[in-house]
């Protein structure tokens, strides 16, 4: 994050969420953004909140499947929707996963095996 972010940068990341997300955002001068990760939703990121979120500023997307602390592994749509997101708004894919939440789910994001997708990791 530190390389690729500028201040006043806009970082969209999931809530709830791991700590690091927003406090590393704010470190670096730039601004986080929260999307929301409800039970209405099965946890799973609302697309259309997350592309309604994105403004001029926004500069990275951060993902977290399998997620802490919720626990979620992303469908394949979303995770499809996710990268074709930050490839039509030009922003950096940052995957995350946590260790405690395994899974036998096959859970590559597709940000890897997508053309003009940039990955952060
Ligand atoms: C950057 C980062 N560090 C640490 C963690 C916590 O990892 P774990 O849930 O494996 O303890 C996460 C959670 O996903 C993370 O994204």
């Amino acid at each position: 994050m530190m390389a690729l972010l500028e201040p006043g940068d806009e970082v969209l990341y999931p809530d709830p969420g791991f700590p690091g997300y927003p406090s590393i955002t704010l470190g670096l001068g730039a601004v986080p953004v929260p999307f929301e990760l409800s039970t209405r939703n099965h946890f799973q990121p609302d697309l259309a909140e997350i592309g309604s979120k994105i403004t001029r500023r926004t500069r990275m997307l951060i993902t977290n499947s399998p997620g802490n602390p919720t626990g979620t592994v992303y469908t394949d749509a979303v995770q499809q929707g996710l990268a074709e997101l930050a490839v039509k708004h030009d922003l950096w894919f940052s995957p995350m996963k946590s260790t405690r939440a395994s899974s036998t789910a096959a859970n590559i994001s597709p940000c890897c095996v997508m053309p003009g997708c940039k990955s952060a990791l």
